[in-house]
């Protein structure tokens, strides 16, 4: 694992955590019902450790040597409530398996405090995940 490849792979995440960023932003606009007082501040309050996560990584590949990417990945697109919350549990796996995967990559390029932060997004973000499929074990509709 060379500077050039944990870059490339740090800045997959970073795309990762903006596409994050306007999912939450986006269903938080997009939730109606009795339930969007809570659900649209459940969504909205996610944002901020996001926006941390991002930070943490384009200072990173910065620090490296490398640019920081400004391209998302797509959003996916979900019509109802539940369709949001699915997508978003989704999204939240999908950066469990990757953050697990990075901190290897990490050990391989031997970078010990990158290590010890990208554990920690694997903390935050299955926090996110257990969450909100809590929200959608008991879902009514
Ligand atoms: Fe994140
Ligand atoms: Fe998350």
């Amino acid at each position: 694992m060379d500077k050039k490849e944990i870059v490339q792979r740090l800045n997959e995440d970073l795309s990762g955590e903006f596409s994050a960023i306007i999912q939450y932003l986006t269903y938080a606009a997009k939730t109606t019902g009795p339930y969007r007082p809570q659900l649209a501040q459940f969504f909205l309050a996610e944002v901020a450790d996001e926006q941390l996560h991002a930070q943490f990584l384009a200072n990173k590949i910065v620090a490296l040597g490398g640019e920081p990417t400004t391209q998302p990945r797509p959003v996916a697109p979900a019509k109802t409530i539940r369709e949001m919350v699915q997508a978003v549990i989704k999204a939240e796996r999908t950066a469990i398996a990757d953050y697990t995967q990075r901190v290897k990559d990490a050990e391989a390029f031997g970078d010990k405090g990158l290590v010890v932060q990208l554990e920690d997004m694997v903390r935050d973000e299955s926090t996110h995940a257990e969450e909100t499929e809590r929200i959608l074990r008991d879902w009514p509709l």
